[in-house]
């Protein structure tokens, strides 16, 4: 059974055959509509926590493919609360085609994978966002048509989406670097699989602590939230470490002058990236976020085994 819970569970040809057939059906659906490939599936979506865009466009992607979603909400589920993981696992493999998840816990979409006959997809965890990830790289691909060679610079939290991004840039041979305050970078248990992705693709990894001297010569500027969703209690305290790591126009214009600004959303604006800066010239966010549409088609299709 394959599942998606990582980028870096496939090979980058894997990865790239995706991206590949994401903008194939991107293409397809602008040109007046996709083929119905899920006509009689049906997808659950699990959400620990809320969303816009993973909700929406999984199940956007769901029905302009002829299939469905069902929404299955925190208070419905209760993963590992009201029921044991493993039971909801096996009693959804009997109702549905697939699973997405959302959990706080990155143990917990394993768990469900572990014990499901259908595939599960990652729909955002503590440690990772490969949905996110495969949009993003999309959107990178589509802006400068490949992304080997290009240099994408995270600054900020060294969170799930830090290290989604870092594993499929390296994995494509581009090169990552991130600037994050001492204490908040990225688990060691990602920073080695980027490693051996990079020494595979050739590309390079910095770990810096300074933003400006991250972003020179960036082909992609990428943010997020300073506080993640079951981070709250940490806020006011981030709040004091995170300033020095906003991205603004003057950090920007020490880029690349073709970069382009990317973030995850949902975004705090005029924190960790000002309104000047996410509505200009180079920002990318409302294209990167429409490409979730199009990835997860791709994700699906080959998942299905349809395309
Ligand atoms: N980027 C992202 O996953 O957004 P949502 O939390 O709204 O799904
Ligand atoms: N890092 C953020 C991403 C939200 C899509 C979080 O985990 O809350």
């Amino acid at each position: 059974m394959k599942h998606f819970l990582d980028v870096s569970d496939y090979s980058p040809a894997e990865i790239q055959d995706i991206l590949d057939l994401a903008i194939r059906l991107k293409q397809e659906y602008f040109a007046g509509g996709n083929k119905p490939l899920f006509k009689g599936k049906v997808l659950a979506l699990i959400f620990q926590k809320p969303s816009l865009r993973t909700r929406v466009s999984f199940d956007m992607a769901m029905r302009h493919m002829g299939g469905d979603a069902l929404y299955l909400s925190p208070n419905e589920i209760g993963l590992g609360k009201r029921e044991a993981i493993a039971d909801i696992s096996r009693v959804l493999s009997g109702y549905v085609q697939a699973i997405m998840a959302r959990v706080f816990e990155h143990q917990h979409v394993v768990e469900l994978a572990k014990w499901s006959s259908i595939p599960v997809i990652n729909g955002l965890s503590d440690y990772s966002h490969p949905c996110q990830a495969m949009a993003d790289a999309q959107t990178i691909i589509e802006k400068f048509g490949a992304m080997k060679g290009l240099n994408v610079t995270y600054v900020g939290d060294g969170n799930n989406v830090a290290v989604s991004l870092m594993h499929i840039v390296t994995m494509l041979g581009g090169n990552f670097t991130i600037a994050n305050p001492e204490g908040y970078g990225m688990p060691q248990a990602a920073q080695a699989i980027g490693a051996k992705l990079a020494q595979a693709s050739g590309a390079k990894i910095s770990y810096l602590s300074d933003p400006h001297q991250a972003v020179k010569n960036a082909h992609v500027i990428y943010t997020d939230t300073w506080t993640s969703m079951g981070q709250e209690e940490e806020t006011a305290k981030r709040e004091v470490v995170f300033p020095p790591y906003q991205v603004n126009a003057k950090l920007v214009s020490e880029a690349d002058k073709d970069v382009i600004v990317m973030h995850c959303l949902p975004a705090h604006r005029n924190h960790e990236l000002t309104d000047e800066v996410a509505d200009g010239p180079h920002s990318a966010i409302f294209p990167q976020a429409h490409n979730r549409l199009h990835a997860q088609k791709a994700i699906l299709a080959r998942l299905f085994e349809v395309a």
